[in-house]
C-alpha cells in the first residue's frame, strides 16, 4: 500500500489533544510531512515544551500511523514547541510570551525554591526562560543559582544602556542581589524598591522569553503593586508547604 501525506493526515486526524480537546490536524499542530516509502516522518509542534503529555501524544501518532495507513510504517515524530500567549499590545516585555508571578502571603513556604527549580524545569525541556528575583529586601536567587558574585555586563543597545542577565543553567537572571554588595543588608523601603524591580524589568535585555517568572517577596507590598501596574503578569502561582508548615506548624495554606 502506498503511503501519502492525505492519508498520513486523516490517521493524525483521529489524534486528540488531551489538554485541547481537538484533534491534531483541527488544532494546526502537524508539520513538515516527509515519506519516503516506508518511512513517514513529521513534526508535531506542542504549545509549551513543558507538556506533560508529550510521550503521550507521540505514542498515539505512531500508532495513528501503523493502525489506520500501514502495518509496516516505519514513523519518526519530531516533538518541538511554538509556546502560545495570551500577552498582546503590551508596552513592557514585549518579547515575553508568559509572565508567571510566584507569590504567596507568608514567608519561608518555598516560593523562590518553587521559582527556582520551575526555570531550571522548563529551560531543560528547551523552554527560553528568565527569572526575576523580585525580593528587593532579601535576594535569594543569587545563592540558590551559585552566582552570588556575579555582576550583569552593562551593553548599548538601539542607543539605551541594557543590563544583561546573568545565565545559569539555561536560565536568564537578574536580582538585586547582583548589584549590591552580598555581605551588606538592603535596607530600601517603598518607592525605592519598586523603581530598583523597575529597572530590573525594564533596564534589562531579556531578548525574546517563553516565560518570564517572577519571584516576589512575602506579603502584599509596593512590589506586588509595582508588578501589577508595570507589567501584564498573566499566570500566577501562589506558595505554600505541601506538608506542615514548618514555621508556624499549621497545616494550612500561606
Ligand atoms: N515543599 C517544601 N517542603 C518543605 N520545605 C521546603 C519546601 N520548599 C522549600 N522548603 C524549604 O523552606 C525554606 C524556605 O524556602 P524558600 O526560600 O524557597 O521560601 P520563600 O517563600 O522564598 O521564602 P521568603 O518568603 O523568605 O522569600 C528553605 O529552607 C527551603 O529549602
Ligand atoms: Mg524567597
Amino acid at each position: 500500500m502506498t503511503i501519502t501525506k492525505e492519508k498520513v493526515l486523516e490517521a493524525l486526524g483521529y489524534v486528540m489533544e488531551p489538554d485541547l480537546k481537538k484533534d491534531l490536524v483541527t488544532l494546526n499542530m502537524i508539520k513538515d510531512i516527509e515519506i519516503n516509502d516506508k518511512h513517514v516522518t513529521f513534526t508535531v509542534v506542542l504549545t509549551t515544551p513543558a507538556c506533560p503529555l508529550k510521550a503521550e501524544i507521540e505514542r498515539a501518532c505512531i500508532n495513528a500511523i501503523v493502525h489506520f495507513v500501514d502495518k509496516d510504517a516505519l514513523v519518526t515524530v519530531n516533538m518541538t514547541a511554538n509556546v502560545t500567549t495570551v500577552r498582546s499590545g503590551e508596552d513592557v516585555l514585549k518579547n515575553v510570551r508568559n509572565i508567571v508571578a510566584i507569590a504567596s502571603g507568608k514567608g519561608g513556604v518555598g516560593k523562590s525554591t518553587v521559582a527556582a527549580n520551575l526555570a531550571v524545569a522548563l529551560a531543560g525541556m528547551g523552554a527560553k526562560v528568565g527569572l526575576i528575583d523580585a525580593d528587593i529586601f532579601g535576594p535569594s536567587v543569587p545563592i540558590m543559582f551559585g552566582a552570588e558574585y556575579k555582576r550583569p555586563f552593562i551593553e548599548e543597545k538601539n542607543g539605551k544602556q541594557y543590563m544583561l542577565p546573568v545565565e545559569r543553567h539555561g536560565v536568564k537572571l537578574l536580582s538585586i542581589g547582583f548589584l549590591a554588595d552580598p555581605d551588606q543588608a538592603i535596607v530600601w523601603r517603598g518607592p525605592i524598591a519598586s523603581k530598583a524591580l523597575k529597572q530590573l524589568i525594564g533596564d534589562a535585555w531579556w531578548g525574546e522569553l517563553d516565560y518570564l517568572l517572577i519571584d516576589l517577596p512575602p506579603g502584599t507590598s509596593d512590589i506586588h503593586l509595582t508588578l501589577r501596574i508595570g507589567s501584564s503578569v498573566n499566570r500566577g502561582y501562589c506558595g505554600y508547604h505541601t506538608t506542615k508548615c514548618s514555621t508556624c506548624r499549621c497545616p494550612q495554606r500561606h
